[in-house]
């Protein structure tokens, strides 16, 4: 089976970022250099708000707010800090084209070359963060074999997957090609730009299929669970991971993320195995903050 990872184009990157420097004329002449230090400080707070605007990991409530922030931070720093107290109403106008122009364009090119701003950002970091955990568990229900073929999905760095290793192939599938880049690089894996929404692979074609700490995530949840139920193989087994939302602190971590105009959606264990088709055959095991439904086809 031939999986790939598409480069993102930096180049694109490249070019949007002179494009957000538009506004740096307006700054010219006076207070510079001090001047063109703030602008550029401002314009790189543009470029990564509009980013997330456009990779669509915060809710459409956010969208507003974000560009008035954006927009209005601008004009505050001038303010503050160059003694120009009167508004610039042509700036602001630039500034929120450039943050528009932006999340479209980060728009875009999810959708062409698989990227996440959200996950591309944090990929060098998050292995740091969110340390590889012990792999008992997971295996223990997975009960994998040599021949199996095992497709992890919203697979990230491969911080799960390199535990897999027990299978035949063991490929990782993921929006974000920045955290592809460490799966890939750990030996044995395999990976797929991919949404879970929409596999690229045929119906039945993996033993076992796995998705960790991802489903709230993802966007459309119930076409995500019917993807992974479809490339899964008859006899085949399903692990879906997530946070315990029965748990108080799951909760409270579920409504801080509300709270920052996040749009991940936590689901009840129970809601998760209710998105599975009638045939299928469903245990939840709950363990250390965590759910796992296990579905066996
Ligand atoms: C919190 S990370 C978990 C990564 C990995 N499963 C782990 O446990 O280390 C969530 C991952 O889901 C991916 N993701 C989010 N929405 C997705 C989607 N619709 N399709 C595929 N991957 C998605 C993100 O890019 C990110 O790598």
């Amino acid at each position: 089976m031939g999986v790939a990872v598409r480069p993102p184009s930096w180049r694109l990157t490249a070019f949007w970022f002179l494009l957000a420097l538009l506004p740096l004329p307006a700054w010219w002449g006076q207070a510079a250099p001090r001047a063109a230090g703030l602008a550029l400080l401002g314009q790189g707070a543009l470029y990564f708000g509009a980013g997330y605007l456009g990779s669509g990991r915060l809710g459409r409530g956010a969208v507003l707010p974000a560009a008035l922030v954006l927009g209005g931070g601008q004009l505050a720093l001038r303010a503050a800090w160059l003694g120009q107290p009167g508004l610039w109403w042509g700036t602001l106008l630039a500034d929120l084209v450039a943050a528009w122009g932006g999340a479209l364009l980060w728009r875009w090119r999810a959708a062409h070359y698989g990227a996440d701003f959200h996950f591309d950002l944090i990929a060098p970091w998050y292995e740091r963060l969110i340390h590889p955990q012990d792999p008992h568990r997971l295996l223990h229900v997975l009960h994998l074999a040599p021949e199996h073929r095992v497709l992890d999905v919203g697979g990230g760095t491969g911080r799960v997957a390199q535990f897999l290793k027990p299978a035949r192939q063991v490929v990782v599938a993921d929006l974000s090609v920045g955290m592809l880049r460490y799966a890939r690089a750990k030996p044995g894996v395999q990976a797929a730009a991919a949404l879970a929404e929409q596999l690229p692979f045929p119906d039945g074609v993996f033993n076992r299929v796995v998705m960790v700490d991802a489903l709230h995530h993802v966007f459309r949840q119930a076409a995500a669970v019917q993807e992974l139920w479809r490339v899964l193989a008859p006899g085949g087994r399903l692990v879906i991971e997530e946070p315990d939302l029965n748990l108080p602190l799951i909760k409270a971590l579920a409504a801080g993320e509300k709270i920052l105009l996040m749009r991940s959606h936590f689901l009840r264990p129970q809601q998760i195995a209710a998105l599975l088709p009638p045939e299928a055959e469903v245990e939840i095991i709950t363990a250390h903050g965590m759910a796992d439904i296990v579905a066996t086809k």
